[in-house]
């Protein structure tokens, strides 16, 4: 039986029962809405979406594909308004055997696209920042609204921080290094605390291919980001910057943190080199006691490694315009996890260590360039595909979610990764000095940190732990993104579980303290073959929107034949990568 009210939980909703489904599922109680969905209009003079008539030039115009990352940033800038906002959405890549039809199932079809449609794929991919409002109760999304914008591939960005300029960083485009197009897999993100974006670009890998990548130069250096001759994308045939062996340096300009003021439609995004290059899932921000500004960032891939950037100067908060560059000094570490609970931020820094011209960095650029290949040189921690990373703002310890790694063998086990064939992932707490004050330490390079919970199904998969009271519909599978409700409840989203666990991927609540803690409720299960991006509420905690990435992400899923028409289910047309808002019917805050 299901207990209707939380048992030693805060979250005391009715918890949704596990299942599959082609629908997504909400706690009763709660009403979902959508708010904007691929292909609906964001800039003026957007086409109307007609998934049998795509171009790139309506695209650019049109809501983006897979939605990830999603924040919610109040209007007017600085009030705490929950009902007028802008939403800032990343676009991480697209399910081209979704998207257009007749070219066949699997991500196969990324690599069978003609010119044209690889340039509405160019055109889906970036951010779409909306203009959102609730009115009589009810969200909707502002066609044409006055700060509304698309950032794609081809959008101009400036390259800022150690690496700009370096001469890995040059192309025939771009003699200078200082200038790029775009930003590629934007996954999770994060913003700061002067109201700018935070994005990070993540499987950048799969759109460049070529000789190179076996006989190159650079060789050694592309495989350790897994960057192939093969690309998964088709791009590189049609447009010559994804072609290594036409520019060789193109993919050392992906992989980065990058920046944007979501006020201003204006302003040139900027890539943040300091923060490092690798396959940032994200980057989410803490202020540390002293001002100064820790952003943590997962690299997302199976043992690659947890980071965190601490700025060099507080940053400045009666003054917008003194932080416009502070991303571009401070310093970055990488951790590493210790026996009994305690863990060091290594500093990259060159000339340190291991970090010297006789293992080929012979500037902090070479460092960042190649941060992975720095990082393994000192000695941190392989885990368990890190994903988001976030900060709770009510106990100051940072939750890394762990997704899932299933080729860790029993020899590779360690303190903060147990578990051997670990397909369920877990969630690592990090608690910095002064954690549970406020004067939390985020700058400081050694932290305690603690297991708080192993996935999988109690009593069924092995190292599975949770709140003992955790009930048959609470237990969850890959975690990968998550949040913070003002009283400091984390709620966990999760990418891969239908495959790993044979559960739906959603969106499960726990308190972080007291008798609840770590007691898992599943709130919202998404559509068949999506995950659940996001999540993020509202300042008042009465609306938490949900990006809904990747519907119909199933086996043998086509245009002409998906596993589910989310959201629309319109006979003869594909699912549609949407941002939805949940709220609950009397008005009330979430999980209440
Ligand atoms: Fe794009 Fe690591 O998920
Ligand atoms: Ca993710
Ligand atoms: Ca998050
Ligand atoms: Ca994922």
């Amino acid at each position: 039986a299901i207990p209707a009210r939380g048992g030693p939980s805060t979250l005391t909703f009715q918890e949704l029962r596990q299942g599959l489904s082609q629908n997504h599922q909400v706690a009763e109680g709660y009403e979902v809405q959508m708010v904007i969905r691929w292909g609906d209009p964001v800039l003026e003079g957007a086409p109307p979406y007609d998934p049998r008539n795509l171009t790139a030039e309506g695209q650019a115009k049109q809501f983006g594909y897979n939605c990830d990352y999603l924040d919610y940033f109040p209007l007017p800038a600085g009030s705490r308004n929950s009902e007028h906002g802008l939403i800032c959405v990343n676009h991480e890549y697209t399910n081209t055997n979704l998207m257009f039809a007749g070219i066949g199932e699997g991500r196969a079809a990324r690599g069978r696209t003609t010119r044209e449609q690889a340039a509405v794929e160019i055109a889906a991919h970036g951010m779409s920042v909306v203009e959102v409002r609730k009115e009589n109760g009810t969200w909707r999304s502002v066609p044409a609204g006055r700060l509304n914008r698309r950032i794609t591939m081809e959008t101009p960005m400036r390259i800022g921080g150690p690496a700009a300029g370096h001469e890995r960083m040059r192309t025939n485009a771009d003699p200078t290094g200082t200038r790029v197009l775009g930003t590629l897999n934007n996954c999770a993100g994060g913003n700061t605390p002067w109201g700018t974006v935070i994005t990070a670009e993540e499987n950048f890998n799969q759109y460049f291919g070529g000789d190179a990548a076996e006989s190159g130069p650079q060789a050694a250096a592309y495989r350790r980001y897994g960057i192939a001759k093969d690309a998964t994308y088709a791009w590189g045939r049609h447009f010559d910057r994804f072609n290594l062996d036409k520019e060789p340096n193109e993919p050392n300009r992906f992989g980065w943190i990058v920046e944007y003021d979501p006020y201003d439609p204006e302003s040139v995004p900027v890539k943040r080199t300091a923060l490092g290059r690798f396959k940032h899932e994200g980057a989410t921000h803490a202020i540390s006691a002293d001002g100064r500004v820790a952003f943590y960032s997962g690299d997302d891939e199976r043992f690659d490694y947890l980071y965190k950037f601490v700025t060099a100067r507080p940053w400045n908060p009666n003054d917008r315009a003194a932080n416009r560059d502070l991303l571009d000094d401070g310093t970055l570490y990488v951790a590493k996890f210790e026996e009994r609970g305690v863990m060091r931020w290594l500093p990259l820094v060159h000339g340190q260590g291991p970090l010297t011209e006789a293992n080929g960095f012979r500037s902090q650029a070479d460092v960042l360039i190649e941060t992975r290949r720095a990082a393994d040189l000192v000695g941190a921690t392989p885990m368990d595909r890190p994903e988001d990373v976030e900060t709770n703002p009510v106990n100051g310890r940072v939750y890394v979610m762990l997704t899932n790694n299933s080729r860790r063998t029993a020899q590779q086990v360690g303190p903060a990764n147990p578990r051997a064939n670990n397909v369920h992932g877990h969630v690592v707490e990090v608690i910095p000095p002064g954690a549970g004050t406020d004067r939390v330490d985020h700058a400081a390079t050694e932290a305690r940190w603690e297991i708080f919970l192993m996935a999988g199904k109690p009593g069924v998969d092995s190292g599975a732990r949770y709140h003992r009271a955790t009930s048959d519909n609470g237990w969850l599978s890959c975690p990968d993104n998550c949040a913070f409700d003002s009283k400091g409840r984390i709620w966990i989203s999760t990418d891969g579980a239908p495959e790993n666990a044979g559960i739906a991927d959603g969106l499960w609540g726990a308190d972080t303290s007291g008798y609840g803690r770590a007691l898992t409720r599943l709130f919202f299960q998404a559509p068949s073959g999506a995950e659940v991006c996001g999540p993020r509420f509202t300042p008042d905690d009465r609306t938490v929107f949900l990006a809904i990435q990747h519907p119909g992400e199933d086996p043998g899923s086509t245009f002409e034949r998906p596993s589910t028409r989310w959201p629309d289910f319109k006979d003869g047309e594909p699912p549609r990568p949407s941002v939805i808002a949940v709220v609950k019917r009397d008005g009330g805050e979430i999980g209440s």
